[in-house]
């Protein structure tokens, strides 16, 4: 009895564990990152990937690019998977391929912060600056046509209209906020709306001392639904929750004189899982990092004097951080974009430092990039009003 209840059981475990095919062709094992199922006349065969190689989350099979790890806030023994990581040093446009302004759905005037939709195949969003609109192109097909989705109706400060975009976020719901800095705005343009409404008034109803004037990006943290909002002119970063006027500043309080407790310049930020915030400070030549509730900075990047070597910025504006904490910061007036992992103390040019101009390997008083889900990165071009794909290489790694 005992052994037919053991064998039943057996059979009930093998039953959940095979993999039934549905279709003829190859398949991920739900099972197991490192191999895939061949259906073949209905019947599974369990195939390795080559070493190294694994099945991504898009379903990719036996893809080189590493699964997302898993967020630990409290040891750092994450594993680099892109430590050594390089990218292509000529890009490819998708849009504005004769460097020139225009108005049309296929160039841009004086493009900004640009976003990638990673939860929706990698849809790109770009602030198309002097045409007052943003501007997005679906990942699956980068070349075709812009489509305005947000703005668009002229400078100005109606809900339809923008006036100084110089970001945006896109939330689960494919929902568009855009940093609107001169109107002082945050201004959210529901899915497939044809105008916006105001989420967060910057000059807001909150303390006078807390109010943002003008700010050069956004971020928004949608774990917390919080903005995060570089505050140029006062030398600080203010934080809005989603849906309040009412701001708390972050780091850089006003009679603090530690260079640690102070920024100079903050053009850029970027919070990650962890909370942890991570600030462009240009007119400091460093990025530092906050860990969360500190204010205290710590600099993780750059030497503080300005310059063009391996440990020095000319006016790094913004920065992205991957999910192994390394970091790629646009490094503005040195045409560049400079890497650095969690733990370097010097950087590696991975894009541009070729001077500034219009070739495939040069950037044009760049400010702003965005990672893919893959790891390629795109960077608004401001000069050559274009933007362009650097494409990630493939690197067989233990992830
Ligand atoms: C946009 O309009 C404002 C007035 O509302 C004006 O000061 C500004 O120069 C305009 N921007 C451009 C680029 O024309
Ligand atoms: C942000 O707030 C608006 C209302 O002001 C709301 O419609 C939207 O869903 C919120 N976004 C997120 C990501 O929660
Ligand atoms: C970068 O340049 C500065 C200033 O000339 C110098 O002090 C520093 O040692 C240089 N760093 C490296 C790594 O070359």
């Amino acid at each position: 009895m005992l052994f037919l209840a053991a064998l039943l059981y057996l059979t009930l475990i093998s039953i959940v564990n095979a993999f039934v095919c549905t279709n003829d062709g190859l398949f991920a094992n739900p099972l197991d990152i490192h191999s895939f199922y061949q259906c073949a006349s209905g019947t599974p065969h369990l195939m390795p990937c080559p070493a190294g190689l694994v099945c991504n989350s898009d379903g990719k099979l036996c893809d080189w690019k590493p699964t997302e790890p898993i967020v630990d806030c409290v040891s750092s023994q994450k594993v680099n998977c892109r430590a050594t990581t390089r990218w292509a040093t000529n890009g490819h446009v998708i849009v504005g391929v004769d460097s020139e302004s225009g108005r049309d759905s296929q160039h841009l005037n004086a493009p900004g912060g640009i976003f990638i939709d990673t939860r929706h195949g990698n849809n790109v969003y770009v602030v198309d600056g002097n045409n007052y609109r943003v501007q997005k192109f679906l990942g699956n097909s980068l070349a075709s046509d812009g489509i305005t989705v947000a703005g668009g109706n002229g400078n100005g400060s109606d809900p339809d209209q923008l006036k100084t975009p110089v970001d945006v976020y896109v939330d689960a719901n494919e929902n568009v906020y855009v940093g609107d800095s001169s109107n002082h705005r945050i201004q959210m343009w529901p899915k497939g709306a044809t105008s916006g409404f105001t989420a967060v008034d910057t000059e807001g109803t909150g303390e006078y001392e807390n109010r943002v004037g003008y700010f050069h990006s956004m971020f928004f943290h949608e774990k917390t639904n919080t903005f995060y909002l570089p505050d140029v002119f006062k030398k600080r970063v203010v934080k809005f929750v989603n849906g309040s006027n009412i701001g708390t500043v972050v780091v850089g309080q006003d009679g603090d004189e530690f260079p640690s407790k102070i920024l100079y310049k903050p053009t850029g930020v970027f919070v990650d899982d962890c909370e942890t915030l991570y600030v462009a400070d240009a007119g400091g030549s460093r990025i530092q990092k906050f860990l969360k509730g500190s204010t205290d900075g710590i600099t993780v990047a750059g030497d503080y004097q300005e310059g063009s070597n391996v440990t020095q910025f000319k006016q790094p504006w913004s920065i992205k951080v991957d999910q192994y904490n390394n970091m790629y910061i646009v490094d503005t007036f040195n045409g560049r974009i400079h890497k650095w992992g969690p733990n370097d103390n010097a950087g590696v040019t991975i894009i541009g430092g070729n001077g500034f101009g219009d070739q495939l390997n040069q950037l044009w008083f760049s400010y702003y990039m965005a990672l893919d889900s893959e790891g390629n990165i795109f960077i608004t071009d401001y000069g050559n009003h274009r933007v362009q794909k650097f494409d990630i290489q493939p690197e067989i790694s233990s992830c």
